[in-house]
């Protein structure tokens, strides 16, 4: 062994914002505080081979260095394909366990073959995958810092992001990149996407509020960030008015939660809750049974959203928030068949160096 690191990185939920920051919308985000640890080792003499090991989601093999290099070259002419010559219709999200996780490697570790060094990357995750708990993009941000560190080069924060960011597009198809602020830096953020790049804005007087707002796991989409991505893209070519008066519906509410979160208005959430998820409901991402779910719970004074892309098939949408303006319905409220409470902390800290093993 020649370096050795460890960092973890938390998951992330948006509280307000989500498609409509694709477009250039601002978007409220906060970290979650179950984490992501990835430890990277290397070993010389080695070949430059990448040896994967990600318990819970089954990836436990080696790539050899040509294929490594065969799979980026494969996902970058896919999203090149898709992106820069095309409208993004033909865009298809890595499907291989511990794919995302190779190109982040080989993307912070250049020149490993010839330096004649193997890198061992070790993901331990307690966040869900596929349901808007941004587990993406904590990989792409964990494997790259953890890469740089193993190597002895210290990576700014602003450069994790970039890198990451380029990482999880292979996941997501084109993401705003506020998943990858909210992981990296924690705590709650306001972002938008400004001409040089995605800006963000810490509100951390938001956080003494954060305990509004309940998670819930209401079951895995079947659709993955990108295909929900991509079908709100082409509602907008079909229907342009609904989905700017969605995208504006969106961005209202996410000013509105960002004053009353500052205020400490939780009464006032609820209708903003409501306003958001009726938006997004007019982008069509939420699932069916989801959407019956959260009809219950604002009957009952309350009010419930999806966060992150959603979802319109298979189990459910992934994260929902539930918000009431009396705190003790929460403790009376049985969740709906399929969901299932989620007790993580709300504005946790973000990329955190921890002592490899
Ligand atoms: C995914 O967590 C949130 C989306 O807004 C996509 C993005 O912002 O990249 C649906």
């Amino acid at each position: 062994m020649i370096g050795a690191a460890a960092v973890s990185v938390p998951g992330k939920t948006i509280l307000f914002g989500e498609h409509a920051a694709v477009y250039g919308h601002p978007a409220l985000v906060t970290a979650l505080d179950h984490r992501m640890t990835v430890t990277v080792t290397a070993s010389s003499p080695g070949n430059g081979a990448i040896h994967l090991d990600m318990p819970g989601c089954g990836a436990a093999r080696s790539f050899a260095p040509d294929e490594a290099a065969r799979i980026a070259a494969y996902r970058t002419a896919v999203w090149a394909r898709a992106f820069a010559d095309g409208d993004g219709s033909s865009f298809r999200p890595v499907d291989i366990p511990g794919e995302l996780a190779v190109l982040a490697t080989l993307t912070s570790c250049v020149g490993l073959s010839a330096a004649r060094r193997d890198v061992h990357v070790r993901v331990e995750s307690a966040i869900p995958t596929g349901s808007g708990f941004g587990s993406s993009a904590a990989l792409a941000v964990g494997v790259t810092a953890a890469c740089h560190l193993a190597f002895g080069r210290s990576l700014p924060v602003d450069d994790i992001a970039e890198a990451a960011l380029r990482i999880e597009r292979h996941q997501h198809g084109s993401p705003s990149g506020v998943d990858v602020q909210a992981v990296l830096r924690g705590g709650v953020l306001w972002c938008r996407r400004e001409p040089l790049g995605l800006a963000h804005e810490e509100v951390g007087a938001a956080a003494g509020r954060l305990g509004a707002f309940r998670l819930f796991h209401s079951g895995s989409p079947a659709e993955s960030t990108g295909e929900m991505v991509a079908a709100v893209r082409r509602l907008r070519d079909e229907d342009p008015a609904r989905v700017e008066g969605a995208f504006a519906a969106i961005e209202a509410a996410a000013r509105e939660g960002r004053a009353a979160l500052l205020s400490g208005d939780d009464a006032a959430l609820v209708a903003i809750v409501r306003r958001a998820e009726a938006a997004l409901e007019a982008l069509d991402v939420v699932h069916s049974d989801v959407r019956a779910a959260i009809r219950a719970i604002e009957a009952e004074g309350g009010a419930a959203k999806i966060s992150g892309a959603g979802g319109r098939s298979g189990a459910g949408a992934g994260l929902v928030l539930v918000v009431h303006p009396d705190p003790g319905w929460h403790r009376r409220f049985a969740p709906p068949a399929g969901w299932i409470a989620h007790g993580v902390g709300l504005g946790a800290q973000g990329l955190r160096e921890e002592i490899a093993a």
